[in-house]
This record gives C-alpha cells, sequence and structure tokens, in this order.
C-alpha cells in the first residue's frame, strides 16, 4: 500500500529560480502515474523531492499519509531508476542486483531469495554471472531495474530510464515495465518527455510544463478533452493542428470556410484545434478541398499535409486511399470534434 500526496509543493534554486510552482498530485496506490511534459520543466526535480534527493522550498510529500519532507530517502522506502544506470563494471549481473541489499545488511539467504525472484521476472536469471560489460543495453537496463526491484520498495521512481536505448528496444522494454507493474502491483512514478511513452504507459498522466501542472487525467481524457492549448498540442503525434479564426454564436470561421458547430460562443477570436482524424476525405459533402503539399506513407495510414487559411496543416487518412503531391482532396471536418481555444489565455473555451 502507498499513496503519494503532494500539497502545494515549491521549489526554488538557490533563492532564486522558481522551477517547482504550487505543485498538488495525488498518485494513488498501486497506479502508474507518468509525468510528462518538455525539457526543463521540472520533471526530474518533483521526482528527486519524492525521493528526498531534493530539499522542498515549500508544501508538503505524504507518502501513505506520512508526511516525508524531513526523512533522508533511505527511510522513505522508494526506489529510483535513473536514465543513467550506472551498473558496477567490476561485478556481476547479481552482485550488481544485491549490492543494495548487502549495504543494507541483509542477511545472505533472503538476498540470494530476491536477486533470483527478481532475475526472474526480469529474465536474467542465465546471466546471473555475467559482468555489464557482457550484455545488451536492453539487458543491461534490466539489471538496474532489478536492483530497484530486489527492495522490494513502496514506490518505484523511474526518471526517463530508456532514453538511451534505440527506438525497437525502447519499445520493447516500455511494455516490459507495463507488465511489471501488472505483476508487482506497486505503485510507480514515471517521468518522461516521450508522449506516445505516456499515452501507453499511464494510468494517469499529469502534463506539466514550467513548473505547473497543466491537467492531470487518463490518457484518452488528456487526448480528447484537453483543458488547454499546451496540453492539446503536447499530447496526439502528429500534434493537434491549429488555426486562428472567429467564432460568433454557433458559427466559427477562418480563411474562406464557415462551419457551424454544436454550441454558442460569444463573438471573440479563437484558435481553432483540430486533430488530424479529423480531416476526413469526402467527396460527397466537403467543406474545402486541398492541394496535398507533402505525402508521407506510414504503413497503415497516410499522412497529407497541406495549407488551411494559411497555416500548414496536416491530415491522417487510412492507407486505402491514393493520394500524391498535387492532387486537389475534398476534406470534411468533424465539427463535433473541434476544439476552441482563447488566443490570449490559452484556455478551451467550452461551446
Ligand atoms: N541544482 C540546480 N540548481 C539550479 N537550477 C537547477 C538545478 N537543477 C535543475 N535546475 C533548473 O530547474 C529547471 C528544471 O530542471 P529539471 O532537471 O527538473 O527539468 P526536467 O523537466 O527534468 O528536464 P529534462 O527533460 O531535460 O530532464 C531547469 O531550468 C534547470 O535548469
Ligand atoms: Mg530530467
Amino acid at each position: 500500500m502507498a499513496e503519494v500526496f503532494l500539497e502545494k509543493v515549491n521549489k526554488i534554486y538557490d533563492n532564486k529560480v522558481h522551477v517547482i510552482k504550487d505543485v498538488t498530485l495525488d498518485v494513488k496506490d498501486r497506479e502508474f502515474l507518468v509525468l510528462v511534459g518538455p525539457s526543463g520543466c521540472g520533471k526530474s526535480t518533483l521526482l528527486r523531492m519524492i525521493a528526498g534527493l531534493e530539499d522542498v522550498t515549500s508544501g508538503k510529500i505524504y507518502i501513505d499519509g506520512r508526511v516525508v519532507n524531513d526523512l533522508p530517502p533511505k527511510d522513505r522506502d522508494i526506489a529510483m531508476v535513473f536514465q543513467n544506470y550506472a551498473l558496477y563494471p567490476h561485478m556481476t549481473v547479481y552482485e550488481n542486483m544485491a549490492f543494495g541489499l548487502k549495504v543494507r545488511k541483509f542477511p545472505k539467504d533472503e538476498i540470494d531469495r530476491r536477486v533470483r525472484e527478481a532475475a526472474q521476472t526480469l529474465g536474467l536469471t542465465e546471466y546471473l554471472d555475467h559482468k555489464p560489460r557482457q550484455l545488451s543495453g536492453g539487458q543491461r537496463q534490466r539489471v538496474a531495474l532489478g536492483r530497484a526491484i530486489v527492495r522490494h520498495p513502496k514506490v518505484f521512481l523511474f526518471d526517463e530510464p530508456l532514453s538511451n536505448l534505440d527506438a525497437k528496444l525502447r519499445v520493447h522494454m516500455r511494455t516490459e515495465i507495463s507488465k511489471l507493474h501488472h505483476r508487482l502491483q506497486t505503485t510507480m512514478i514515471y517521468v518522461t518527455h516521450d508522449q506516445v511513452e505516456a499515452m501507453t504507459m499511464g494510468d494517469r498522466i499529469a502534463v506539466l510544463r514550467d513548473g505547473i501542472i497543466q491537467q492531470h487525467d487518463t490518457p484518452l481524457k488528456l487526448y480528447n478533452d484537453p483543458e488547454n492549448l499546451f496540453v492539446a498540442g503536447f499530447i496526439g503525434s502528429p500534434s493537434m493542428n491549429f488555426i486562428r479564426g472567429t467564432a460568433q454564436e454557433n458559427t466559427i470561421k477562418f480563411g474562406e470556410i464557415t462551419l457551424n458547430i454544436p454550441g454558442r460562443v460569444p463573438r471573440q477570436d479563437v484558435i481553432i484545434g483540430i486533430r488530424p482524424e479529423h480531416f476526413v476525405i469526402d467527396p460527397e459533402k466537403p467543406h474545402f478541398a486541398a492541394h496535398i503539399e507533402v505525402v508521407e506513407p506510414m504503413g497503415n495510414e497516410i499522412f497529407l499535409y497541406f495549407t488551411l487559411a494559411g497555416e500548414q496543416v496536416v491530415a491522417r487518412v487510412p492507407a486505402t486511399h491514393n493520394v500524391r503531391v498535387g492532387d486537389r482532396v475534398p476534406f470534411r471536418i468533424v465539427v463535433e470534434q473541434i476544439k476552441l481555444f482563447d488566443p490570449d489565455t490559452e484556455k478551451r473555451i467550452r461551446f
């Protein structure tokens, strides 16, 4: 059992750099929470504060209902896996995994039991005698995970543990970590700047920008119901398209196009957000036709790039469409899925 709760947590480095701003965040028992955001937004700082490796300037951090602000890292019952998991090169896989327990003076047979169990879980049993240099990148990363698992911590913290691996291995380890979470049923907090990792791994995702939580919800809710322009643009690949326009009553206008929307908005300038899959090729009832500038076949689907109301946009269509550069393609917009944003506050305008 381990809940993690952050209450109005702030971090100011050297009395001047305010990097974490009033972060309140609850991580439920056994939840896999992904903390995602661009480089420099404060993800590692937040994780290090939970681990106790960094002081909290103000606010409280609770683990299992207990304030841990003044608790040293070793007493927090947390294990952290970093991007640069330095394994001890002169030790075997077994010794690397056993090391932390040895230092903590665990009995030998208990260490042995835990290391073998973790090795089994991670598929490392046949490598226990190997040295790190005899392992592949993915195997080394698994040893780093093993070192954390043997501690049987209440909470696992991961700081971009897969970013040093090549793309294919990263996808593989992503599913391995998800499986591990199902098997261990332990609370996990996972930091990444990769929104695909966030979407595929998280029970819930917290999006961080400039030290402020933008939205904290399930992956689908973030995708379908973003609170602001930042979340809308950050989650999803290719990104949501944004077009400047105006709204009035139940219509929106951009370029030459006027659309009816299922709701009402006071007259104002808006940013219109359209996901690539919400441009549908439709010769029967098109809203507009576009000259295709770039075609990117992805195998199961095609990305089509064109200009709409002065903006470069992308549509995602099934690969059954045969479209070539220079073609004039009729598109319908799935109007029910349009999102509107205030250009000044960047907040979602609901209608
Ligand atoms: N020890 C420190 N002293 C002063 N400023 C720091 C310190 N550590 C980090 N910062 C600053 O705090 C901000 C957040 O850094 P942090 O490492 O938490 O970002 P991040 O989201 O993990 O980024 P990345 O994705 O690149 O790892 C950055 O602007 C960074 O320069
Ligand atoms: Mg970081």
